[in-house]
């Protein structure tokens, strides 16, 4: 490509690139992204390989970037292969299918080729397959929990023995570490998407029995929603979609609901019912509704109550909004809120309130949020006695440390 520059990256640009790996990424493959941490912690990685790590520039201006890192095949007798591994990868999103994706792989496949066996890495076969990535099935390698991954690919470049595939140590992130590391940026909404391959970071169960409760709970949460074709449906109608609540502030404890924010350029009521329609005729399920256009929420309530596979009865509670009215983000802020003022021990108490909950209170999850982090409410028997002093209606625009 003309005027298409590919150097290793300078330090000067740091920060310019990681705005751009944010950019491409944001709510690819999860809502919000962490690709932008990955790159930052690759400049001081011992496993990443910065003669294979490269800006692209187009015209003077950066274009796009790749990274590489030493990764290992380990084998049944427990020796290990050095591989390398390349990602991310990313292209600015006003210059992509351009060809800058393509050269960054090709150029960077052609040096890493004569240095090390193989480039292993998890990626979309559709688009890897043109740079000779085939299935690692093939080549009898798993992911490290010894799976078959479809998504696993391997370039190879000589003699590879089968095993299991261990990306290494920079790859792995917290949703915590992603949290901090992003306050760094510009503030920007995630959204929900029916593409990706994650609502949330995918991370090993809690041991703690209560949070390993709330944890699977919000598993379940994911896979309903993923299956329930909820996202797609509105997608179709140019919706965006976002979590909120219990769901977005990872604080679900028994109540399987699922709170959504959905945007559309108008609320259009029918358009809406008709997109809801299915599920509304589907066996078990109930869908209702509130008008709220022209009052001051100015918003449409779709209430759904579904079974999932075990039939199992799910509530979703959609709230429609217009795109960029005055109630847009208020409540996903004040989940984000929440997370940053959580701490171990304030995630435990609101668990535990939610725990000692009686069926049927309906208690506000935001009345276990304010209690315990902002009044230090700690037991059951104090929640009731505050709960005396703060009716639930009175909390709609609170967050944390706020009156
Ligand atoms: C993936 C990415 C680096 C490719 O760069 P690019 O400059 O847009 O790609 P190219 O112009 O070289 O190639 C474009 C082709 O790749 C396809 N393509 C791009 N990303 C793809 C993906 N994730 N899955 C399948 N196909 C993809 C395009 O549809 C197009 O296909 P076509 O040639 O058949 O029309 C870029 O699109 C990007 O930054 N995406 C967001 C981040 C990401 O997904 N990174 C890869 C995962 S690590």
């Amino acid at each position: 490509m003309k005027d298409l520059i590919l150097r290793p990256e300078r330090p000067g640009q740091y920060r310019k690139m990681e705005e751009l790996v944010r950019d491409a990424f944001w709510d690819r493959f999860s809502p919000g992204c962490c690709e932008h941490l990955v790159v930052h912690r690759m400049r001081t990685a011992p496993a990443c390989l910065p003669e294979l790590c490269l800006a692209a520039e187009l015209k003077g201006e950066l274009a796009g970037g790749i990274w590489y890192a030493r990764a290992a095949l380990r084998q049944a007798d427990g020796s290990k292969t050095e591989v390398y591994t390349m990602g991310p990868v990313a292209v600015r999103p006003d210059l992509q299918k351009r060809g800058i994706g393509g050269e960054l792989i090709r150029k960077t496949l052609e040096l890493a080729g004569k240095r090390c066996c193989a480039v292993v890495i998890y990626g979309n076969p559709a688009y890897y397959g043109r740079f000779g990535f085939r299935p690692a099935s093939e080549f009898g390698i798993t992911d490290a929990m010894g799976e078959t991954c479809p998504a696993l690919q391997l370039r190879p470049f000589g003699e590879v023995p089968p095993g299991a595939f261990d990306e290494g140590e920079v790859y792995h992130v917290t949703p915590e570490e992603v949290r901090a590391f992003d306050s760094l940026f510009p503030h920007r909404q995630k959204h929900l998407d029916s593409k990706q391959l994650f609502f949330t970071f995918p991370a090993p169960p809690p041991e703690d029995p209560l949070l390993k409760r709330s944890w699977e709970l919000h598993c379940r949460a994911e896979q309903f929603l993923r299956n329930s074709g909820l996202l797609e449906a509105w997608e179709g109608i140019g919706a965006k979609v976002r979590c909120v609540g219990s769901f977005r502030a990872g604080l679900m404890m028994k109540d399987r609901d699922i709170d959504l924010h959905v945007y559309t350029e108008s609320l259009d009521f029918e358009q809406a019912r008709e997109a809801l329609k299915p599920f509304s005729a589907s066996p078990g399920a109930e869908l209702t509704f509130i008008d709220n256009a022209g009052t001051a929420e100015n918003c449409l309530e779709w209430h759904l109550k579904m079974p999932d596979d075990s039939g199992e009865l799910w509530t979703v509670d959609m709230i429609q909004l217009p795109a960029g009215s005055e109630w847009d983000g208020f409540f996903e802020d004040t989940a984000e809120a929440v997370i940053d003022a959580l701490t171990p021990e304030t995630r435990r108490r609101i668990l535990e309130l939610k725990a000692a909950e009686p069926d049927g209170m309906n208690i506000c999850g935001i009345e276990f949020c304010k209690a315990v982090l902002d009044d230090r409410v700690r037991t059951w028997e104090e929640f009731l006695k505050w709960r005396q002093s703060n009716p639930p209606g009175t909390l709609l625009k609170w967050r944390p440390g706020r009156p």
